[in-house]
């Protein structure tokens, strides 16, 4: 493994080691960044994906990041471009839904932690053998949700997941539980509808972390 490869996956690791749930932000409206970031931080979450899918999301990365008590990362990110745009904004680690070459170059290059998508046995071996091991398992529930992950097991002792698509406050825990997975995202912690509402107290009320198993 590069020594880049090395210190992004300790990166992520220094992030995650407290943290199991990465709430997944999609922020139509950069006004609600502070309230936002401080209803979450009351559940002691205080990293979270914000998703490259508004016109904002650039915005609500720096405005986050800026308030000096999170770790941001950019989600959704695609294209070495996206990368680029995420690291001006202040983003300290990514999440893409998929892997390309260029892609996992680009994060490579520039030291910039990913957590890169993957959905096949195939696509695993083509990051983990990049160095990636702690990888997205997207779309999760569609792909067999907590069977799938202990049947990867088998073939990827040293990979750890994300899984995310499909979770929710009633699975949660089913896959939290589970050896190969360090964490569960997800956009239902603070869906992009509850946020434009800015209906903190519903979302106050999804984060308590006393139910999860964490
Ligand atoms: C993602 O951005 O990774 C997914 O859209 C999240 O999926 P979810 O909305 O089902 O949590």
């Amino acid at each position: 493994m590069s020594s880049n490869l090395e210190k992004m996956d300790s990166y992520l690791r220094q992030y995650f080691s407290f943290q199991k749930l990465l709430p997944i932000l999609t922020v139509d409206d950069q006004e609600v960044c502070e309230d936002l970031a401080n209803v979450l931080c009351e559940s002691g979450l205080n990293t979270f994906e914000v998703t490259l899918r508004t016109q904002v999301s650039l915005e609500v990365i720096s405005k986050m990041s800026s308030l000096g008590n999170f770790v941001v990362g950019a989600g959704t990110l695609i294209s070495p471009s996206d990368v680029s745009s995420a690291i001006k904004a202040g983003a300290k680690f990514g999440v893409s839904p998929g892997i390309t070459p260029e892609l996992l170059d680009e994060c490579e290059k520039r030291s910039f932690p990913l957590i890169p998508g993957v959905s096949t046995a195939s696509e695993i071996m083509n990051a983990y053998l990049r160095g990636f091991k702690i990888l997205k398992l997207f779309p999760a529930d569609v792909l067999g949700g907590a069977k799938m992950l202990k049947a990867l097991a088998g073939p990827f002792p040293e990979c750890e997941f994300f899984p995310t698509g499909g979770i929710n406050q009633s699975n949660a825990n089913e896959y939290l539980t589970l050896t190969n997975v360090i964490g569960v995202a997800g956009s239902w912690m603070a869906p992009r509808e509850l946020i434009k509402e800015r209906d903190w107290s519903k979302i106050r009320k999804i984060v308590k972390m006393s139910d999860w198993k964490i």
